[in-house]
């Protein structure tokens, strides 16, 4: 392919995604398969990798996410983000209508709209192009954090149709519900904290500093106003409309409203009708739509005087707390359940709610035999929200949160600054094994399908296993014939499963294939806490087999991109217990991949007892790659400055707090360019 055909094909492969984008994206209606789209994008990163100096500033392959922010900077709003005045009556809304009403001296038409709960942004596009995404801050100056959110598919990168020279839009950034209870799950099984609903979950997702990892995050973003004045435009209604056919996702559920009746019938319609929507709204917003009228109403130090925000009050219920159950999840972390007298709530019957942990329980003061009210919001449990003491039994005390892991007796524990608290037997606590087990063998684990939930708690059962390494020791006359009895239930016969000759060997088969899974997955396989997919993805690529990661020191593992202290202590933690050191040498003889076959070998020793602190944003090589070079030179990488360290490599966006001090203990700081000096590739 000569360079103009390379340039033309970019071109037109660029243009013909951005179009099935903006299908499946925004208007969901796709018009060709994921398989066809995937193909097509791959053959557009192939050459933009070949010719970068063809690649287009809206490449669709940008939505994977660029170059890691390490803070983000503050911006000022070019027009002041401001919010919206609250009510909760109809009452409230009647007055806001009269007072507008009143205030213009006619008829006001109004536009309701839904209020989605989210995160509110400002986007602004320069000749068609997405230069800025600000969040809203204080409302004078917010984070730019364009990075990631142009890894969210719904946004344009590029506008379409006939666009001003400059365009500002605002919008809301939220998770719909099917994303965010996946995201949940899976942070469950890498035991980090699930998100408390889907809005928390998109604050903290478009404040993340990878852009790669925050295009994993199922995002969604409408758009709902207009800052500024547009040729010929003289309406909020025709301004979303407008905005709309450049290709900007704004929302179909917007209605025009002439009389009070209209309004209410606009309220209590999505009163209803939000159960069904697949993400969470939390009211109604009526504004003016003469954007004329707007500028007379004007606003006040807060809010627009042209917009109020209607907000639903959530479904609530009372019932009666029965009793209270204590779960032991797979990293031991004990959760109490409130077994509640069924009760009928947003169209389910409730029997249990979550109380999250020991802190909500005081802080609530809720005791068994008390009457509770309890709310369903966006998310799928239900939760208690508060007691009524008026109806407290005189003889109910107060809760006294369990002292022993309810499965196996061990005095349970409370990390500083955790709220849970934990059974510390995590080798020998029946569900924390049973749980450790189950995602060993799970899909993107060891992806050992030949055995599931029902399977490993019948190996378990038995006594065959009590750890992951005992898999692969199972021989097929203990497994053949072996039984569970399922004890019969209403309307259901007694049940008897027996592995059969089949079963065993599909079995052993199985567990014989995962011996092909790569390093990495084996180390997320192990169900170190905090260790999920990516973060064993990024230490298996410095430390690039079990040996080396076992030595690693505090220092050397926070010195990684993205692994704090957390993930630091963790490890290291599970590396001092001679039973997993055990269990790794019983994987190791079965010949389960512990180390990544095709590593970059040391290079050279020019940097041999020379230690580096990599700080910043560099031009030519990302952050993992200048430290792969460091160690492939024979240099180290520490976490943080001290007198000891030889050299501050020093990108753009260097921390003050760093370069301060390497200033003062003297550390001298290079750049990209003088490194390259150091070990000779330029
Ligand atoms: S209009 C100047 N419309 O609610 C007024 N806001 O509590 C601009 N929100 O900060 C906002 N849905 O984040 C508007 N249809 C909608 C909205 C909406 C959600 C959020 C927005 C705002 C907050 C105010």
């Amino acid at each position: 392919m000569s360079e103009q055909e390379a340039k033309k094909r970019i071109e037109q492969l660029t243009h013909e995604l951005q179009q099935h984008n903006y299908n499946y994206y925004v208007l969901a209606n796709p018009t060709i398969t994921d398989y066809d789209f995937d193909q097509l994008l791959k053959e557009l990163e192939l050459l933009e990798k070949q010719y970068p100096q063809f690649k287009l500033p809206d490449s669709p392959t940008l939505r994977v996410g660029g170059d890691i922010t390490k803070s983000f900077k503050t911006v000022k709003h070019r027009y002041p983000m401001m919010s919206l005045s609250n009510s909760y009556s109809e009452e409230e809304i009647r007055d806001f209508i009269h007072r507008v009403t009143k205030a213009v001296g006619t008829d006001v038409e109004f536009v309701c709209e839904l209020k989605y709960d989210g995160v509110a942004i400002s986007l602004t596009y320069e000749n068609g192009l997405l230069v800025q995404a600000v969040t809203r801050g204080d409302g004078v100056r917010g984070d730019d954090v364009t990075n990631n959110i142009k890894t969210i598919k719904s946004i344009p990168l590029r506008l379409r149709g006939d666009y001003p020279e400059e365009l500002e839009v605002r919008g809301e950034i939220f998770m719909p519900h099917k994303g965010f209870n996946r995201l949940n799950s899976e942070r469950e099984e890498i035991g980090e904290a699930p998100f408390a609903n889907p809005r928390n979950a998109t604050a903290g997702s478009i404040k993340m500093q990878d852009p790669k990892e925050v295009a994993k995050r199922p995002l969604d973003c409408i758009i709902y106003y207009v800052p500024q004045d547009l040729p010929g435009i003289t309406t909020h209604y025709d301004a979303i409309k407008y905005v709309g056919s450049l290709g900007i996702k704004t929302s179909n559920n917007i209605a025009l409203c002439r009389k009070e009746e209209d309004i209410f019938e606009f309220i209590n319609d999505w009163n209803v009708g939000r159960e069904h929507l697949p993400y969470d709204i939390d009211g109604i917003v009526i504004k003016v739509n003469s954007l004329l009228l707007q500028k007379e109403l004007g606003y006040t130090a807060k809010s627009p005087r042209w917009a109020i925000a209607y907000k639903f009050k959530a479904e609530r219920v009372e019932t009666v707390l029965l009793s209270i159950d204590y779960q032991v999840g797979r990293t031991g972390a004990v959760t109490p359940v409130a077994n509640l007298r069924p009760v009928q709530l947003a169209g389910t019957v409730v029997k249990r709610a979550s109380l999250h942990n020991a802190d909500i329980i005081a802080q609530l003061d809720v005791r068994v035999g008390d009457t509770v009210f309890v709310e369903k919001g966006g998310e799928i449990i239900p939760k208690i929200v508060a007691v009524n003491f008026e109806k407290r039994p005189v003889n109910a005390l107060p809760v006294r949160f369990i002292e022993n892991c309810p499965q196996c007796g061990t005095p349970l524990v409370r990390k500083e600054g955790e709220a849970a608290f934990y059974c510390p037997n995590e080798d020998s606590c029946p569900p924390q094994i049973k749980g450790k087990l189950e995602h060993f063998i799970s899909r993107k684990a060891m992806n050992i399908d030949s055995l599931g939930e029902g399977k490993i708690e019948m190996l378990f059962d038995n006594g065959l296993v009590k750890n992951v390494a005992d898999l692969y020791y199972l021989t097929y006359d203990q497994l053949l014939g072996l039984e569970k009895i399922i004890p019969a239930e209403e309307n259901k016969k007694e049940k008897k499963i027996s592995f059969k000759e089949k079963t065993v060997q599909n079995i052993l088969k199985g567990i014989e294939n995962s011996l092909a899974v790569p390093f990495p997955r084996v180390l997320y396989a192990l169900g170190i806490r905090y260790v999920g997919e990516t973060v064993a993805k990024k230490l298996t690529a410095r430390f690039t087999s079990i040996d080396q990661l076992q030595q690693a020191s505090y220092d050397e593992l926070i010195s990684v991109d993205e692994i704090g202290e957390k993930i630091a202590e963790s490890v290291i933690e599970w590396f001092k217990k001679p039973e997993h050191i055990e269990i790794i040498e019983r994987l190791k003889a079965k010949g389960v991949q512990m180390e990544i076959t095709e590593t970059a070998a040391p290079v050279s020793d020019v940097l041999q007892g020379k230690s580096f602190v990599v700080s910043g944003v560099f031009e030519r090589h990302s952050r993992n790659e200048i430290k792969a070079l460091i160690e492939q030179y024979g240099g180290k990488n520490v976490g943080s400055i001290s007198s000891k360290t030889n050299y501050v490599l020093a990108g753009a966006n260097m921390g003050p707090a760093k370069k301060e001090k390497a200033e003062k203990l003297g550390v001298p700081i290079i750049s990209e360019e003088e490194f390259e000096k150091m070990i000779d590739i330029v």
